[in-house]
């Protein structure tokens, strides 16, 4: 990732100190790593973990009926940590994401925007500004996590952290 944005945006560098520019939308096509990552975090810890649906009359999927007044829960987090789809689903590995492997994902198991008439209408919008603060805030920080911590989720409307991350941020020198 940080070749990535010293390859993309590093002015100039006097052996002690960089100096970066701020990425603009015409940058973002380059940020392929960052992209990864993001797609990656998204799956790994989606922010809206489930979303319901209210079925109105009788609904056949497969064999099976689904009666009308029934409450359907679809969950991103149960499909993106399915190991039929994901290999090593608890493992953080953003080269998973292939141009190949995108292409082989059966539909909805990766849907952190839901999807259908109800999707998100600001699914671009988010990948923009989730790619362009990751490259932005790491142009100059770097944040690691402070080892040895457990880390709980506050299983809200979104998915929060229930105590926080701690996390070490420095200013990076790589
Ligand atoms: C990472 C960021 C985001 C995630 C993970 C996300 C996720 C979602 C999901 C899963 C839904 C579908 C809910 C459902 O089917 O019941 C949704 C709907 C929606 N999102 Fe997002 N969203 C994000 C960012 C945004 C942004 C930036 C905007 C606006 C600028 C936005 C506006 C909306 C709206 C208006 C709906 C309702 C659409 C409808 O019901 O027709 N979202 N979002």
């Amino acid at each position: 990732m940080f070749e990535e944005i010293d390859s993309i945006l590093l002015k100039n560098s006097d052996g002690k100190k960089k100096i970066y520019r701020n990425p603009t939308i015409k940058d973002l096509p380059k940020f392929k790593y960052i992209e990864k990552i993001f797609r990656e975090s998204m799956r790994i810890y989606p922010p809206v973990w489930s979303i319901g649906r209210l079925v109105e009359e009788d609904y056949l999927i497969d064999k099976y009926t689904i009666p009308k007044g029934s409450s359907i829960l679809m969950s991103q987090y149960v499909m993106h940590h399915d190991s039929r789809y994901y290999d090593n689903p608890s493992e953080f590995n953003p080269d998973r994401w292939t141009d190949e492997f995108k292409r082989h994902l059966p539909r909805f198991s990766y849907f952190p925007f839901g999807g259908g008439l109800r999707g998100c209408i600001g699914e671009s919008f988010a990948w923009q500004e989730g790619i362009l603060l990751i490259a932005t805030v790491s142009s100059y920080w770097k944040l690691e996590l402070i080892p040895n911590q457990k880390i709980r989720m506050d299983t809200g409307i979104t998915l929060n952290p229930k105590n926080g991350i701690k996390i070490k941020s420095s200013i990076r020198s790589i």
